[in-house]
Formats: C-alpha cells, sequence, structure tokens
C-alpha cells in the first residue's frame, strides 16, 4: 500500500507534530510491536504510549526496528503524579528512554494534573529541565482544563499541546476554545469515542460519509482535524488503521461540520481530571 503523506501542525519548540497519529493502549508485548510496525509502514508517523501504558518497550522496539528515520518519528511519551517534580521528572524519563530503547523523545506530556497532589507547576519544570539538557524536544499536558493551564500560565509557563479526552459527543468547546487562544496545539485521545455504544452508527454520521465515500469514524477524524485538533485514534487492526490515515483526501463542508457538531451529549461522561489521575 502507498504510504500517506500527512499533514503536520508545528509546535513553539519546532516540532512539526502530524496531524493524525496512533494510539498505543493497551497494546503491549508483540501485539504492541506488530501495531505500530504496520502503523509505521503505513505512513503514521506519530505515536502515542505512557509510563503508564506499560508498553514504551514495545513501541520503542517498532521504531528501532522500522525503516524510517528515527527523526521522521515522532514519540510522544507521559509520566505518573508519583514523579512530580523536578529530580522525578529526570528519573522517569530516564526510565522512558530505557524502556523505549532512544536517546530522546519528541513530546513529554504531563499524564494528569492529580490537582490534589499539587505538584503539577514542578512537574512542568521538570520537563523544561529535560528539554534544556536535550533529551527532550517539546514539553506539554495531558487531561489539564482551563483551571490547569492558568495556573501554570501564572508561573510563566504554557504548553506546547494539551491532550484531552475529545469525540463528538464531548466536543469539549470551552478546553478547544481556550487551546486555541493561547497557542496551545490540542490533541484528542478516545477521538472515536473508544468505538463503544452507538457513535459510530449514528445516522448523522452516516450520512456525511455516505456523501464522501467515506466511514463514520473517517468523518468523526476529519471533523476533528478541521476543528484544528490532532486526533490519536488506536488500532490494533491494519485495515482500520490505514482507514484512521486515510481522511486527508476530502473535506467536510460547513454544514456537514454542524451536522457532527449537533452530536453533542452533555451527559457522556468526561472522566474528570480532578477528581481521577495517575
Ligand atoms: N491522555 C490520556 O489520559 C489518555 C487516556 C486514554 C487514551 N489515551 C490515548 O488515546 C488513544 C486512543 O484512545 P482509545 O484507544 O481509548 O479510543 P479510540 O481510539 O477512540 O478507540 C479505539 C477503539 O476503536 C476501534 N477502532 C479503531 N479504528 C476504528 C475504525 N476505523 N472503525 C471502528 N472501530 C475502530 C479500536 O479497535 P481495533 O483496535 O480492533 O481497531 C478500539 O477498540 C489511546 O490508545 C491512548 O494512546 C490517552
Amino acid at each position: 500500500m502507498a504510504q500517506q503523506k500527512i499533514p503536520t501542525v508545528r509546535l513553539r519548540s519546532g516540532v512539526a507534530v502530524p496531524r493524525i497519529g496512533l494510539g498505543t493502549w493497551p497494546l503491549t508485548g508483540s501485539e504492541g510491536v506488530e501495531a505500530v510496525a504496520s502503523a509505521l509502514d503505513l505512513g503514521y508517523r506519530l505515536l502515542d504510549t505512557a509510563e503508564n501504558y506499560r508498553n514504551e518497550d514495545a513501541v520503542g522496539q517498532a521504531v528501532r526496528e522500522s525503516s524510517v528515520p528515527r527523526e521522521n518519528i515522532v514519540v510522544t511519551t507521559k509520566f505518573n503524579k508519583e514523579w512530580h517534580s523536578i529530580d522525578g521528572v529526570r528519573e522517569v524519563l530516564s526510565r522512558s528512554l530505557d524502556a523505549l530503547g532512544l536517546d530522546y523523545v519528541d513530546i513529554l506530556l504531563i499524564h494528569w494534573p492529580n490537582p490534589g497532589h499539587g505538584r503539577y507547576v514542578h512537574a512542568f519544570e521538570g520537563m523544561l529541565a529535560v528539554q534544556e539538557d536535550g533529551l527532550v524536544r517539546s514539553v506539554g499536558t495531558s487531561n489539564f482544563l482551563p483551571t490547569h493551564l492558568d495556573v501554570l500560565a501564572s508561573e510563566g509557563y504554557i504548553p506546547e499541546i494539551n491532550q484531552i479526552q475529545l469525540d463528538p459527543l464531548r466536543p469539549r468547546n470551552d478546553v478547544v476554545a481556550y487551546m486555541r487562544e493561547n497557542g496551545i496545539v490540542g490533541e484528542c485521545w478516545s477521538p472515536l469515542g473508544k468505538a463503544q455504544g452507538e457513535l459510530l452508527e449514528r445516522e448523522e454520521l452516516q450520512a456525511v460519509a455516505d456523501a464522501h465515500g467515506v466511514t463514520p469514524a473517517q468523518v468523526v477524524l476529519r471533523w476533528e482535524i478541521q476543528r484544528g485538533l490532532v486526533p490519536i485514534p488506536k488500532s490494533a487492526s491494519r485495515e482500520r488503521q490505514a482507514e484512521n490515515l486515510d481522511v486527508f483526501g476530502f473535506e467536510l463542508s460547513e454544514e456537514e461540520m454542524q451536522a457532527v457538531d449537533s452530536l453533542e451529549d452533555p451527559q457522556a461522561k468526561i472522566d474528570d481530571p480532578d477528581r481521577f489521575g495517575h
């Protein structure tokens, strides 16, 4: 299959981030290696892993064994709250690099703010220190709400990227507006709503999909990309990986964007970063 050329968005540090990436949770072991190898072969160049997924070894192995040059791949990892300190970030990054078998990561994220723990500003300072050391190219957050981003901003820190739970049922308009206003690139996790429930079967999505000869999942990913976001769908299937990547050959009209907007469900559960985190 011919490789897709993926458009990119540039972070403040200069890192060019592909407009779609591969989520890797909960792929581990040989399944993880095979899924990432398949994705790289198809043209994925953005990979999302985390200390918490226990699969940095598999992701790193696939990167190291790939014929794609390391510098053409954007590797993201994240760390847990126990490392929210300057020394902690240095230690966990060293562990992540060992597990990955790599010399640097492209994007390092604070996985959850854990405001009850009260140390995410220190975590951010730790990331800046390892960025200064050249071990990390860009730094960001995950699951940060405007209230948490405001605290960072009051200390003079603005993440380059913030990864949040987002899909058409959960458009997160407030967080997206905040990120846009502050030059923070928004990444969406569970961009297909975990393909659970009825989201991908909604007739509104099917109608748009039929108009473009694509699938409902492709419509959802395209809607996110047209909102300026970077979705990171997970798939272990090469066929669905290819489908998810193939979203740059069509464009949703204003009306079609609104049809997807209309799926918003205020009752849809969003993991609350003030209560949940690791
Ligand atoms: N920052 C955070 O706190 C956080 C939290 C959760 C997740 N994440 C990241 O976000 C990534 C994606 O989130 P997610 O895995 O929860 O949800 P998701 O990507 O929305 O959905 C994944 C599910 O959708 C299926 N799928 C993939 N492509 C499909 C398609 N074209 N049509 C139908 N079904 C499809 C997958 O099955 P198959 O594998 O069988 O294709 C899998 O069951 C994770 O892998 C992880 O890297 C981050």
